[in-house]
């Protein structure tokens, strides 16, 4: 029998875990104490992705005090609307991510994100106002997406991207993302995602899906391990800008060069001290364990310190080509996690440990009509970058 006077954790296959809250919280995780939260946060970095369930009622506000808990280097804000994982780049007009989401607007660290028209008064909308979201569809960001027979009839899908929740620009990436399904289509809707290899994955419509950095770096050669561990990653400044005109491969795993990215001078001010300069391998506080963690269509150059000490620099197209045969592996089916979503899910994932994507088509699907969903998103840019403590193999 479960011990309901504490947190219960309950692992999922390939990885993740499902967590049932003690009796005395009253289904509101911000009311654990310090030990029960300690487990959960062990549990969010051992499992990687763990998810609430019956959460549909949780406040943006206990949202944003849950997914600061988990990170006690981030700076108090000077306001109530500071921290949120992308600054204020996320709505840059020439952003990647201008149309991922609306703010809600007595707690702007936390996003709404989905699919359709909410009435002011409909559950999970708190803006008191009419909303329109977009769900966003791969057909808008890869450089050959599937047709609109492709999507309708045969019931086809993509990775959108695969990702960090990052700005990559100044701001570090946060330790864990929440993500909370307020209203989700039902789970009995499957999409397809066919691979280059011919492989399929059956999922859910809509399903996150979540590979484990960990699992990635156990999988790679020695050779690549030795590759990764010494090697850093400059990210491009003001990274969903510098993509904005260009396009990503089949698989979401990084873009296509054909020299379309905004040039370095036509981008909004930038400083170099502010371009972030990450390990590939992010060491888990946790577990100790090495994660490989890049988020490939973000990137601009690959940094590689030699035996002798030398460094070899990989630009643009050639350091894109490399992430992506390090990458490639580890998005098999069998190591992805389709998460397919039930209503009042909140997904809580541990960002610096974990690449995630959306997938599901959502225009036209429903005998011609759009499917809807609703989530609250929050994370909040950490107050200091991941590491790599990992000893470095000879
Ligand atoms: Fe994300």
């Amino acid at each position: 029998m479960p011990d309901t006077a504490t947190v219960n954790v309950t692992p999922l296959e390939p990885f993740g875990a499902k967590i049932a809250l003690p009796e005395y919280a009253n289904n509101n995780p911000t009311k654990l104490t310090d030990d029960d939260f300690a487990k959960l946060k062990s549990a969010v970095l051992t499992h990687c992705v763990v998810v609430i369930p019956d959460q549909a009622q949780l406040s943006p506000n206990d949202q944003y005090l849950l997914t600061k808990r988990f990170d006690p280097s981030i700076p108090e804000p000077k306001d109530h609307t500071g921290g949120y994982g992308h600054g204020k780049e996320f709505h840059h007009d020439k952003s990647v991510l201008r149309k991922d989401g609306c703010t809600v607007k007595d707690q702007p660290q936390v996003q709404i994100l989905g699919q359709g028209e909410f009435a002011a008064d409909e559950p999970g909308n708190e803006n008191g106002e009419a909303i329109s979201l977009t769900h966003p569809s791969h057909t808008t960001f890869h450089h050959s997406p599937l047709s609109q027979s492709e999507i309708v009839n045969d019931k086809l899908t993509r990775f959108y991207r695969w990702h960090i929740d990052s700005a990559l620009y100044d701001l570090s990436p946060p330790l864990v993302t929440t993500l909370l399904g307020i209203k989700v289509p039902p789970q009995s809707q499957k999409n397809y995602i066919e691979y280059d290899n011919g492989d399929k994955l059956e999922l859910a419509q809509g399903a996150t899906c979540f590979v484990s950095g960990q699992h990635a770096f156990e999988r790679l050669s020695d050779d690549e391990k030795r590759f990764v561990l010494n090697t850093t990653v400059e990210y491009a400044p003001h990274p969903y800008i510098f993509i904005g005109p260009a396009k990503a491969t089949s698989d979401g795993l990084t873009m296509v060069s054909e020299g379309k990215e905004t040039k370095l001078d036509e981008l909004p001010e930038w400083e170099p001290s502010k371009v972030k300069k990450l390990p590939m391998v992010w060491t888990n506080p946790e577990t100790g364990k090495p994660h490989l963690q890049v988020h490939g269509c973000c990137i601009h150059k690959l940094h590689t310190t030699n035996e002798d000490g030398s460094v070899s620099t990989l630009e643009l197209e050639d350091a894109r080509n490399k992430v992506h045969s390090l990458m490639r592996p580890a998005i098999a089916p069998e190591n992805v996690l389709p998460y397919a979503w039930n209503q009042g899910d909140l997904v809580v994932f541990f960002n610096q440990g974990v690449w995630h994507s959306v997938t599901g088509e959502f225009k036209g699907v429903n005998h011609g009509a759009d499917e809807k969903r609703l989530m609250h998103q929050c994370n909040i840019a950490s107050g200091k970058d991941p590491v790599n403590t990992t000893a470095i193999a000879a």
